[in-house]
């Protein structure tokens, strides 16, 4: 299962759920955790779930394009002071899981100074019929994603390996108030947006703290808008179940440019 364990965040979940007490070694030097007893069992349950709906899904990396992936049901997970809804007429097209790091700087090494966003890199995988099939399983998915290294940047581009299907695209900054959603893949030619943020809101009490449980929190959940809609088909972006990212405190003791991990789930309506 090595190889698919390098190209595929879903692969990365099945080989988590099969070795789940085993503290598998990553490529690289980060060692995954194995997910909390509550988690495995989620994961366990969610395996044997999957297995009964397509036998062969443990051998195939296409096994949510056999499921149907409407997501007319899905329902969006809401933080406890609640986003703004979609504006009227938006429809629900499209979920991710990020996976990458929140950037910081600090212009001194001072307690007296706040760290400063500096954007965000992560690469996407495409959670639709995830979302669709196995609601519990998305909600699981950033805080799993985060005990792994982020992937290597060429890795995804390897397109003959099997499981990039899952691949879809790449989240990245222009500038620092510009987030960027390139969602253009072989298989699923779904465009790019420039976004603005609309809305923030904090992640709920207990979400992660980064990988390991070691870090300063869970970034805010967010609202995003494009930035000029007629451009891109997408109108709006919800950065939800946020997983890590949040920076330290001050920046006492900080180098001048932090990458912090994060993961977190990404809803796109049309
Ligand atoms: C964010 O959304 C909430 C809930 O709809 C609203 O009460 C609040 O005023 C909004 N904040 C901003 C900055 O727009
Ligand atoms: C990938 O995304 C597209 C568009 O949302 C969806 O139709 C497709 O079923 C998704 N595939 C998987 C494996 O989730
Ligand atoms: C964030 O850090 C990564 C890794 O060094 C880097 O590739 C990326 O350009 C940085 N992003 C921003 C917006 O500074």
């Amino acid at each position: 299962m090595g190889f698919i364990v390098r190209s595929s965040f879903l692969a990365l979940l099945f080989s988590s759920v099969v070795h789940v007490a085993v503290a598998v070694p990553a490529h690289g030097k980060i060692q995954r955790n194995s997910p909390s007893d509550d988690d495995a069992s989620i994961l366990r349950q969610w395996q044997r779930e999957l297995v009964k709906r397509v036998p062969n899904a443990a051998d195939d990396p296409n096994w949510a394009e056999h499921l149907p992936c409407d997501l007319s049901n899905v329902v969006m997970p809401q933080a406890p002071v609640p986003l703004p809804p979609p504006s009227p007429g938006s429809v629900l097209a499209h979920i991710v899981v990020g996976r990458g790091t929140q950037n910081y700087t600090c212009s001194e090494d001072s307690a007296e100074i706040i760290p400063v966003a500096n954007g965000a890199i992560a690469t996407l995988y495409n959670a639709t019929c995830v979302a669709a099939n196995f609601p519990e399983l998305l909600s699981l998915m950033p805080k799993v994603a985060l005990q792994f290294p982020p992937p290597e940047p060429d890795m995804e581009k390897e397109k003959r390996m099997p499981a990039n299907i899952l691949y879809s695209g790449h989240h990245y900054f222009t500038d620092s108030t510009t987030p960027i959603f390139d969602l253009n893949t072989e298989g699923y030619p779904l465009g790019v947006v420039a976004a603005k943020k609309l809305n923030g809101t904090d992640a709920p009490v207990g979400a992660p703290k980064g990988p390991a449980g070691m870090g300063a929190g869970s970034v805010p959940w967010l609202l995003l808008g494009a930035k000029d809609s007629t451009s891109t088909p997408w109108k709006e972006i919800y950065r939800l179940v946020t997983a890590g990212g949040m920076p330290p405190k001050n920046c006492a003791g900080q180098p001048s440019v932090m990458e912090v991990p994060y993961s977190a789930q990404y809803w796109l309506y049309r």
